[in-house]
């Protein structure tokens, strides 16, 4: 996969080190963003450092393969998008800093980075799932052509709202 990816208003590229602040300044902190991730809001940016470091090791491993997303107009990072392979699988999940919400900003890379693996030989299906009350990401999976497959019960823990599992809608994409 390309490292750096062109929609009409942003550019996908793979995260470097010194992304760290911003990513930690626009989101990682934030409670109410990252309600309903897997993971608690970072405490410090060392501790985001530390994530941007991973990412860059997960692409060099290609286990993983995250891309911070900037506006073109001004390069500022506003969010993440990311997708794993899992054989003939892609799941992807994303997260947008607070202040760009709403302008469809999501849609628009989701839909470039469903293209994107539906267009590679291998990959037959894509795949991401939501919390049930995420109605963002619910919006963003139907506004981007994904279909919702149902409700997968107990499927993923999201500990800034509960540490037991949570039930999830699975929403893919497949050709
Ligand atoms: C979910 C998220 C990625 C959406 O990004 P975005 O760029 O704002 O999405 P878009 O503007 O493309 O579309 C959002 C849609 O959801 C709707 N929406 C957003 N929040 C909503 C809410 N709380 N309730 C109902 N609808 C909501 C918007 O109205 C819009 O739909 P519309 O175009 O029909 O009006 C962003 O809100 C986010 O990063 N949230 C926090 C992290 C997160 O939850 N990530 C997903 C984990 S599965």
């Amino acid at each position: 996969m390309e490292e750096t990816i062109s929609t009409i208003r942003l550019l996908l590229r793979k995260p470097e080190i010194h992304d760290h602040t911003a990513v930690y300044e626009h989101w990682a902190r934030e409670p109410e963003i990252t309600k309903y991730l897997t993971w608690k809001p970072h405490k410090s940016p060392e501790e985001t450092r530390s994530f941007i470091q991973q990412c860059i090791k997960d692409w060099e491993n290609e286990t993983r393969f995250p891309f911070v997303i900037c506006l073109k107009s001004t390069k500022e990072v506003v969010g993440m998008i990311e997708f794993r392979i899992d054989n003939f699988k892609a799941e992807i999940g994303y997260v947008l800093c607070k202040n760009y919400q709403g302008h469809g900003y999501m849609t628009e890379a989701l839909k470039k980075m469903l293209d994107l693996l539906l267009s590679q030989e291998k990959i037959y299906r894509v795949q991401a799932y939501c919390d049930i009350e995420n109605t963002g990401s619910f919006r963003v999976m139907e506004k981007a052509g994904m279909k919702c497959e149902g409700i997968l019960s107990r499927f993923a823990i999201h500990p800034n709202i509960s540490d037991k599992p949570r039930d999830c809608y699975m929403f893919s994409k497949t050709k």
